[in-house]
């Protein structure tokens, strides 16, 4: 089989990981890069060892010899690169959240069909081995009828962490350019994830999300506000099912990371036992196994999952090739990633209007 042609657009902090991802798969080569920033760029396709570069997107749409876009840009540019690399007859993933509104989402998945291209958006969580494990676990039976779920996420300093580049804090900064929280819209999206793919739909959605001036975040300039600290409670369709996530972040906390400083955890009560995720891909406050069960009155620990950073991004890079190449969806469809940004829109619109929002409602 002739592997996909892939090109990675953005070029930026987190495109480390894209790249990783795509050396690891045979069945796709990257063969151009992309970005507006000229240095950047030749310092990717020297240390990544690819020939085709372009500083303009419009340029890179026309090569023929592109057959899927990668896009990793500021969450702006989303929707309408997304649109225009369809309408080229590229195929299409691209990063968390799909799009600002969901009258943007809603016009990449019919441009997606116009084309019959694939679009999928990519969320390293939903990949992260010790989320699939879990829901191999739920779907088994391991603590019976699934009851509550409960999340915890934590963000602070890392002192070996990543550097993020200036741009990046000042595109981040601006809510017309990356959406309404770094925090639990932007970093949220995984946790939301997680929820929808553990537990199936969400309904209805309370939230409670301060307002932090930022003295030193990892992706916010000073000055800047935080949508932080947060409890957001939820109710899933159709079933005495309910959520909650509980936010906080202090520059004072040391989380252990080599990437990002947040520590998150999920506790899933059944009705016969407790399981713990402990391990999500970024950082850890505490190290513990990434997996426990409590069933029957004892502990069961597993450790025999990967929980390296980059898998989630090699595994989901792997299924959008595969995809393609099976003409099959690939998880996290754009309907799917359109349900994780109403499910956002819906707890912003909660916080800021004090009151419960139907996520059906976000439209
Ligand atoms: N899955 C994760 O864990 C994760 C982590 C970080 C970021 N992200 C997502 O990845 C995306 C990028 O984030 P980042 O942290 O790498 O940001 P970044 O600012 O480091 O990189 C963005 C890059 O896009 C380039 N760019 C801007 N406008 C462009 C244009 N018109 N054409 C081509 N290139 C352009 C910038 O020059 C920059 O190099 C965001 O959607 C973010 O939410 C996901």
């Amino acid at each position: 089989m002739t592997p996909l042609r892939a090109a990675l657009v953005g070029v930026g902090r987190i495109a480390d990981m894209h790249y990783l991802g795509y050396s690891a798969t045979p069945m796709a080569e990257l063969t151009a890069i992309c970005d507006i920033d000229p240095d950047l760029l030749s310092r990717r396709a020297a240390e990544w060892n690819v020939e085709k570069t372009y500083t303009n997107f419009d340029d890179l749409l026309s090569d023929p010899d592109v057959d899927a876009v990668d896009i990793i840009t500021p969450h702006y540019l989303h929707a309408p690169m997304t649109i225009a690399a369809l309408e080229a007859g590229k195929h299409v993933t691209v990063q968390k959240p799909m799009a600002l509104t969901i009258a943007e989402a809603d016009a990449m998945i019919k441009a997606a069909e116009r084309a019959g291209r694939l679009l999928r958006v990519i969320d390293n969580y939903r990949f992260h081995p010790p989320f699939v494990r879990a829901k191999q676990i739920l779907e088994s039976g391991g603590i019976g009828e699934p009851m509550s779920i409960r999340i915890k996420t934590a963000s602070g300093t890392a002192p070996d962490g990543w550097e993020i580049p200036q741009s990046s804090h000042v595109w981040r900064s601006d809510p017309t350019l990356s959406g309404d929280g770094s925090v639990l819209f932007d970093h949220g999206h995984h946790v939301w994830t997680i929820a929808r793919y553990l537990l199936g739909d969400i309904e209805r959605v309370f939230a409670y999300i301060g307002r932090t001036e930022v003295v030193k975040h990892h992706e916010i300039v000073p000055g800047g506000i935080l949508d932080n600290p947060g409890m957001i409670v939820w109710k899933y369709a159709d079933r005495d099912l309910y959520g909650t996530c509980e936010s906080v972040h202090s520059e004072e906390l040391i989380v252990r990371s080599t990437h990002y400083p947040i520590d998150a955890s999920f506790e899933i009560t059944g009705s016969r036992g407790i399981l713990y995720v402990h391990k999500s891909p970024n950082g850890q406050l505490v190290q513990r196994p990434p997996i426990e069960i409590l069933r029957d009155g004892s502990i069961t620990s597993i450790s025999n999952v990967d929980t390296d950073y980059a898998a989630g991004f090699r595994l989901a890079i792997e299924d959008f090739v595969h995809a393609i190449a099976d003409g099959r969806a690939s998880a996290l469809t754009g309907e799917e990633g359109r349900e994780i940004l109403r499910f956002s829109l819906a707890m912003v619109r909660s916080g800021r209007e004090g009151r419960e929002v139907v996520v059906a409602d976000e439209r």
